[in-house]
């Protein structure tokens, strides 16, 4: 039985410049389809874009935005719609943890992580909704944490309860846009190795290694093919669910 195909399909990954959303990218440009990108780093964006176009062959279209910006969000998903007709798979991927402790948190940074990790969500879901209601067709995945579950291993407060409030995000909102064909699953990583882990200290890192059953942190691969299957057709039947991909560090 084969699956995963996503030919015809168009799907926007944000914080696509590096990480898991440039892998992310690739696996759905892998499987067939067309892909929109944005980040707030133009310059990491546009080696992204030029690398998957190089790689795929799919068409792959890129734009700087802020998404905790909901003008810059519109412009983009409607941009998106006319360059490439349509979006059937949104990725809310793009997120920020500056790991303070909550005494050095102020009142402009809570609110500022709050608005890039899923206050983004809200509004590129609203943009996206109507015209996967229209089509009877839709793929929501969105990034959430295995700090979302437990609180986090090596994580700041702001960025915990962020990652708790996609859970629910996605609960919620599948059962409002279900009945029109659209599923809508968050993802909960443990920890991938990208630029957001890179400046972890060999005994933060071991304190993963120490709970995993793989014994090996992740690969922002790894994360990727969990996206593909929730993408596709074939997991139609799967919704208001969270994927845990960590390796066997939190077993709920
Ligand atoms: N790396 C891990 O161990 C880990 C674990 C669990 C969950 N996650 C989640 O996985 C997702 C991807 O993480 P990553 O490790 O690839 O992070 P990363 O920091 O490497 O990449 C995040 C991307 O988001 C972009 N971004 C940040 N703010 C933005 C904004 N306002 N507008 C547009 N783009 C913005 C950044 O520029 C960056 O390219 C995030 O949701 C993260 O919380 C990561």
């Amino acid at each position: 039985m084969s699956f995963g195909n996503l030919t015809g399909k168009v799907a926007v990954v944000t914080g696509a410049a590096q990480g898991m959303g440039k892998a992310i990218a690739l696996g759905l440009a892998q499987r067939g389809a067309d892909i929109a990108i944005c980040d707030i780093k133009k310059d990491e964006l546009e080696i992204a874009c030029a690398e998957l176009k190089n790689a795929t062959g799919k068409k792959v279209y890129m734009q700087k935005v802020d998404i905790s910006n909901e003008a810059q969000v519109n412009q983009f998903v409607s941009d998106v719609e006319r360059q490439l007709g349509k979006i059937d798979i949104l990725v809310n991927n793009a997120a920020i943890h500056p790991l303070h402790a909550i005494e050095e948190i102020s009142s402009d940074e809570w609110d500022k992580v709050f608005a890039v990790n899923i206050k983004a969500h809200f509004f590129f879901c609203k943009a996206v909704i109507p015209g996967m209601r229209k089509r009877k067709f839709g793929r929501i995945i969105s990034i959430s944490s295995e700090a979302g579950k437990n609180g986090g291993t090596v994580a700041a407060v702001h960025y915990a309860a962020t990652k708790g409030a996609v859970l629910s995000f996605v609960r919620n909102l599948a059962q409002q846009v279900g009945a029109d064909g659209i599923t809508v699953n968050a993802i909960a990583p443990g920890r991938i190795e990208t630029a957001m882990t890179a400046t972890a200290t060999p005994e933060q890192t071991q304190k993963f290694l120490d709970k995993s059953i793989i014994k090996r942190l992740g690969s922002p691969a790894d994360i990727a093919y969990a996206v593909c299957y929730l993408a596709s057709e074939e997991a139609s039947f799967v919704t208001a669910e969270t994927m845990a991909v960590n390796g066997g560090t939190l077993r709920d």
